[in-house]
């Protein structure tokens, strides 16, 4: 029987490979996606797969496909968990689920294979995803099943010869969109986040000296310009996830609450999502007018509560897609941004598809808005609080 693993590279997933050929007589198959984390080494990962015993081993870079499908999504419907985490980790797991089962059905595997605990979001995700696109493949979480902790994971590995990376002091999980950080020091929630825990985010007091004023163009809600130059969404959020790095900008800290109920406390870089969601709001508030903002805003946020359940099959997910798509062939425009120490100040914007008259608001001449109307609106429009202010209190004095 053959079973498809899901695999990184890294201590986890490679003790699975020995495991699973030991414990429960599997072929393994592995599949290690490149999403656009930092370094890695597909190659390297390969042949340390091969070396622990694996039958196949499959490399893919999904990076574009990532961020044309998942990523813009995000950037669509502002995907912010509790206004503040854009969803980097849980944006990447339905893609690594679906070619998961892909290339489970093209190998004849019987089952699917990931790293997650049993403690977090991240098993939800897959196991939702990979059955929702193939009820029929079983899929085994180890690390769940085994109870293993990371002491005697170390120990079962160090026994079979599995290479220990450096440190492991985070559990780390990295893409395009972002990197989470989370275990050690994190865990503690009585001190800051450490420095060490930074890697893409310089450290305020480290970030950059001198400002940074960037322009995005975003086109029907995507980013397709950065500084006026045209390029891959891919490209453009790998060269702001730099720019807005140096300048502090991207560091989230947050007590979140996860799909099993648990609070933890996590750390995670988002250069770009941090600007580009900003960005993008700001030319949102110019082109939308004030119902098209609330109604998007509970799109936004059922969006947002979805991704990160794991729900990206459900199809309500559809219905979503289709009101955002809409709604966003409005957002068109450039948005100058100054990153400064960690900020993101708005420094202009223009569109095509503007609805704000300068003749309506201002205090100055040539204003078109005719005041004379205004005492009529507020008494129809006060009506109600002013005569229900005077019955209660007639009804308290009594
Ligand atoms: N809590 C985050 C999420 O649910 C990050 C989990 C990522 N995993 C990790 N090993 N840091 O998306
Ligand atoms: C994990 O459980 O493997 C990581 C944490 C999470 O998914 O929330």
């Amino acid at each position: 029987e053959k079973a498809l693993l899901l695999y990184s590279g890294g201590l986890d997933t490679s003790v699975m490979i020995k495991w699973l050929q030991e414990q429960l007589n599997f072929d393994v198959v592995t599949l290690t996606l490149d999403v656009g984390q930092e370094k890695n080494d597909l190659e390297r990962i390969a042949i340390k797969a091969k070396d622990l015993g694996a039958v196949k081993t499959i490399t893919e870079d999904v990076t574009e496909k990532f961020s044309y499908d998942f990523v813009a999504q995000g950037i669509m419907n502002d995907g912010l968990y509790q206004d503040k985490y854009p969803l980097s980790t849980s944006l990447a797991r339905p893609l690594m689920s679906m070619e998961a089962v892909k290339f489970a059905e093209q190998n004849e595997c019987t089952t699917v294979v990931h790293g997650s605990t049993g403690k977090g979001n991240d098993q939800v995700r897959f196991e939702v995803s990979i059955k929702a696109l193939n009820e029929n493949l079983s899929v085994i979480a180890p690390v769940r099943e085994m109870n293993m902790n990371r002491d005697e994971e170390i120990e079962y590995a160090r026994m079979r010869n599995i290479e220990i990376p450096y440190g492991g002091k985070y559990s780390v999980d990295e893409n395009l969109w972002g990197r989470s950080v989370e275990g050690s020091n994190i865990e503690l929630i009585n001190e800051g986040v450490p420095e060490d825990a930074y890697r893409w985010v310089l450290p305020i007091e480290k970030s950059a000296e001198k400002a940074d004023v960037i322009s995005i163009t975003f086109n029907n809600g995507l980013p397709v310009k950065l500084n006026g130059k045209a390029m891959l969404l891919a490209d453009l959020i790998t060269e702001l996830n730099y720019k807005a790095g140096q300048n502090g900008v991207g560091a989230i800290d947050l007590i979140e609450d996860r799909v099993v109920g648990i609070k933890s406390h996590e750390f995670y870089e988002c250069p770009a999502a941090v600007t580009i969601i900003n960005g993008h709001k700001y030319l949102e508030s110019l082109v939308l007018n004030k119902r098209e903002s609330q109604l998007k805003r509970v799109m936004d946020q059922q969006f947002a509560e979805m991704v990160y359940s794991g729900l990206w099959f459900d199809p309500a997910m559809e219905h979503i897609k289709k009101f955002q798509q809409s709604i966003n062939l409005l957002v068109n425009g450039t948005v100058k941004l100054k990153l400064y120490k960690g900020n993101v100040i708005p420094m202009g914007v223009e569109s095509s598809n503007s609805l704000y008259d300068v003749f309506m608001s201002t205090y100055g001449k040539n204003q078109t808005f005719d005041q004379s109307k205004a005492p009529g609106f507020i008494y129809v429009f006060g009506s109600q609080t002013i005569t229900t202010s005077k019955v209660r209190k007639k009804q308290l004095d009594k």
